[in-house]
């Protein structure tokens, strides 16, 4: 059974694009929906015909207005993809287990902002990103699956962000596609 997938975004969406670019028979990206009417990801995945979905107002109404179309889309999944917004406890409750998000670091290192300075300054050696399971606290679930780059002389958070990012596009269909099939 093929599941379908709802997606939340605040930004560009590269890892939204690559999900859906990689949907097949495990699962079907049905819905895109942003806190930012003016997110690039928006665009393009409305020209791809995805049911797309933007609400800037306060967080109760805005879950609400999500959880609505993610229900009525038959979303079973929803995977977070630089959605910069702490989701409510009770949203979370009301998608127990069925929530997953990106994140760029090898948790449980780095929960939070600014993971790549701080892999970057405590002079690691290596990077990476973790698919986890969505919880009430921040970046704690599950991880379900890692990927890991090494960090170079003279990097910068930028340029570790973008080697980190190439590993992220093959890193979460993959784990999504097997998360689905649970
Ligand atoms: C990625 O680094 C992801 O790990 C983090 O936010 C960023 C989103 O980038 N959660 P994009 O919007 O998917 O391009």
């Amino acid at each position: 059974m093929t599941a379908r997938v709802g997606i939340l975004i605040s930004g560009r969406g590269s890892n939204m694009q690559a999900l859906v670019r990689a949907g097949g028979d495990a699962y079907r990206v049905v819905l895109v929906a942003s806190d930012k009417p003016d997110a690039a990801g928006l665009a393009w995945a409305a020209e791809q015909g995805i049911a797309t979905l933007a609400h800037s107002g306060k967080r109760g109404e805005r879950e609400a207005a999500f959880d609505a179309a993610l229900r009525g889309a038959g979303v079973e999944v929803i995977a977070l993809a630089g959605y910069m917004r702490l989701l409510s406890d009770d949203f979370v409750a009301r998608w127990a287990g069925r929530i997953v998000n990106i994140h760029p670091s090898l948790l449980p290192l780095y929960k939070g902002l600014d993971t790549h300075a701080r892999a970057i300054a405590a002079g690691d050696a290596e990077a990476g990103c973790s698919v986890h399971v969505v919880t009430a606290e921040l970046d704690a679930g599950d991880v379900l699956g890692q990927a890991r780059v090494p960090i170079l002389p003279g990097d910068t958070p930028d340029s570790l962000a973008e080697r980190v990012l190439g590993v992220e596009h093959s890193l979460y269909p993959k784990t999504l596609a097997e998360f689905v099939k649970r």
